[in-house]
C-alpha cells in the first residue's frame, strides 16, 4: 500500500513523501491531505473484521480509531501508536433535545465520552503516531484548550514532550488544568488564537518541533474514524444529516473525506448532509458561504464567544470544509450566545450534557428545522464535541444567573436550575421540597 502527502487544491495536485514534514503545500501553500493508492476493495470483508475486533483484547482493536485502520493506512509499523483506547464513544437518544430541536428524533454521537474528554482523541493518537514514526522529540499546538489537553495526554503517554500555546484568559479551567496535569510545558500567550497560530508555526520551523494542530493531515486522518465508527454502530444506514460545530473546521473536513472514502470504497451507498454551526461572534466561515463564496475568505479579527472552544476567526480549514459542504449539499448555520446556553441546559436535562462550543450543533438543529432546511422527520445524528465538565464554571454562572455574553450582555438562565442555600433545619427543608 503506496500512501503519499498530497496537495488539496484541484489546480494543484502536487504530491510529496509520507515522510515529509510539511503542513502547506510548498508549490503554492495549499492545505495538504494524505492519500492512498488502494487495490481492489472487498468492503463487506472490512466491516466483518472491523466487528470481530471488537471482540478482541489486543489494545489497536479496542481503540475506536484503530480498529478501522485499514481507512488511513499511513503507517508502516504500528508500533509507532500511542493509543489510550480513544473513540468507542456512544451513539445516544435524546428526545428531549430532539422535541426542543423541531424534530421527531435525535440521535447524539457523544465524543466527550473519549478519554481526555473531546473529539481530538481521534485525531491526536494518529498525529502522535506520525510524530514518533518521523523520531520527533518535541510536539507542540496552538489551542482554545481541548487539542492542547489532547496533545498533552498523547505525548506523554507516547514519550515525546509536549509544549502547547493558549490565548491567556480565555479557555476553561478544566482544559488548562488538564494540560498541566499531562505534563505539557504551558505558555499562556497574550493574544487570541490565530495570532498564536501564526506565532507558533514560525517557531516549529525554526526549532524543529513537530505541529500538532488540525492543520496536520494526519491528525484529519484519525478524525475520520468518528465518522466511520459512526456508520458501524448504524449498521451502515447513513443519516440524512451529520450537524456539528465549527471552529478552525478541521473536523468538518475530516468527516467530509472519511465520508466520500466510504463511498468510494463501498461501504455506504450515500452522502449525508454536513451542517456545521458556528457561534454568531466566530462566524467567518457562515458569512462567506451565505455570500455564495463569492466574496473572497474574510478572517473575523476580533472573534467573541463565550464558547470558547470555537473562538476561532481565521480557520485554517476553510477551503477543505467548502469543499465537504459543497460536495455533501450542506449547510452553514449560525446561533447567538443564548441560543447556545439554553440548548446546552437541554442537552443537559437529557442526562447527557456537553460543553458550550458543542451545544452549538442543537442550537444549530433548531433554527435549521424552524427554517424548512432540516425536515422534521429526517434521520439526524448531532455531534457533541466535549465533555460537560469541560466548563464548569459556564455552567454555574447559567443556572445562577450571572453568565455574561461578551461586552457584558447577561444571558437569560431560561433553562436555569439555582441551587438553594439553607439552614440547618429539617422543617425549613421539608417546605423547600414540598
Ligand atoms: N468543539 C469543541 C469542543 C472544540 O474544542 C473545537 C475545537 C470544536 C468544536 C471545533 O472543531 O476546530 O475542528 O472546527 N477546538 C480546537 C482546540 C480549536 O484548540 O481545541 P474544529
Amino acid at each position: 500500500m503506496h500512501s503519499y502527502l498530497a496537495c488539496f487544491k484541484a489546480a494543484c495536485r502536487a504530491r510529496y513523501d509520507i515522510h515529509d514534514v510539511l503542513y502547506n503545500c510548498p508549490k503554492c501553500d495549499g492545505l495538504l491531505e494524505a492519500q492512498y493508492e488502494r487495490g481492489s476493495v472487498d468492503a463487506a470483508a472490512w466491516k466483518h473484521l472491523w466487528r470481530e475486533r471488537r471482540m478482541d483484547n489486543a489494545p489497536l482493536n479496542q481503540s475506536g480509531v484503530w480498529r478501522y485502520r485499514e481507512m488511513f493506512p499511513f503507517l508502516d509499523d504500528l508500533s509507532h501508536v500511542v493509543t489510550l483506547r480513544e473513540g468507542n464513544t456512544p451513539l445516544l437518544d435524546g428526545p428531549r433535545a430532539a422535541q426542543y430541536g423541531g424534530l421527531a428524533r435525535v440521535t447524539f454521537k457523544h465524543q466527550g465520552f473519549n478519554p481526555t474528554g473531546s473529539f481530538k482523541d481521534n485525531g491526536m493518537t494518529a498525529g502522535a503516531a506520525q510524530a514518533r514514526r518521523l523520531g520527533m522529540k518535541r510536539v507542540a499546538c496552538v489551542s482554545t484548550g481541548n487539542t492542547s489537553a489532547s496533545m498533552a495526554a498523547y505525548a506523554s503517554a507516547g514519550g515525546l514532550d509536549p509544549l502547547i500555546f493558549i490565548p491567556h484568559g480565555n479557555i476553561s479551567y478544566g482544559k488548562l488544568a488538564q494540560a498541566l496535569e499531562y505534563g505539557a510545558k504551558t505558555f499562556q500567550v497574550e493574544a487570541n488564537f490565530d495570532q498564536i497560530l501564526a506565532l507558533v508555526r514560525t517557531l516549529a520551523e525554526r526549532l524543529g518541533i513537530y505541529l500538532l494542530n488540525s492543520i496536520n493531515p494526519f491528525r484529519i486522518e484519525g478524525q475520520k474514524s468518528i465518522v466511520i465508527e459512526m456508520m458501524d454502530q448504524r449498521d451502515w444506514k447513513v443519516p440524512d444529516w451529520i450537524v456539528l460545530p465549527g471552529g478552525n473546521l478541521g473536523n468538518v473536513s475530516a468527516f467530509g473525506k472519511g465520508l466520500r472514502e466510504m463511498l468510494e470504497l463501498g461501504l455506504i451507498d450515500k452522502l449525508p448532509r454536513l451542517g456545521v454551526v458556528q457561534a454568531k461572534g466566530a462566524s467567518p466561515f457562515y458569512e462567506y458561504m451565505a455570500a455564495h463564496a463569492a466574496k473572497p475568505f474574510h478572517a473575523e479579527m476580533n472573534p467573541e464567544t463565550l464558547a470558547t472552544a470555537i473562538r476561532i476567526g481565521d480557520p485554517v480549514s476553510w477551503p477543505k470544509a467548502q469543499f465537504e459542504i459543497d460536495t455533501s449539499k450542506g449547510v452553514v448555520e449560525r446561533v447567538t450566545e443564548q441560543e447556545i446556553a439554553d440548548a446546552k441546559a437541554i442537552v443537559g436535562r437529557c442526562g447527557i450534557g456537553c460543553e458550550p462550543a458543542s451545544a452549538a450543533t442543537l442550537a444549530g438543529i433548531r433554527k435549521l428545522t424552524a427554517a424548512g432546511v432540516i425536515d422534521r422527520e429526517a434521520d439526524v445524528v448531532a455531534v457533541l464535541t466535549g465533555n460537560v465538565l469541560k466548563d464548569p464554571d459556564y455552567i454555574f454562572k447559567y443556572h445562577t444567573g450571572q453568565l455574561q455574553a461578551p461586552g457584558g450582555i447577561a444571558i437569560l438562565p431560561t433553562f436555569g436550575n439555582k441551587p438553594i442555600v439553607v439552614a440547618n433545619d429539617a422543617d425549613r427543608l421539608a417546605t423547600l421540597i414540598g
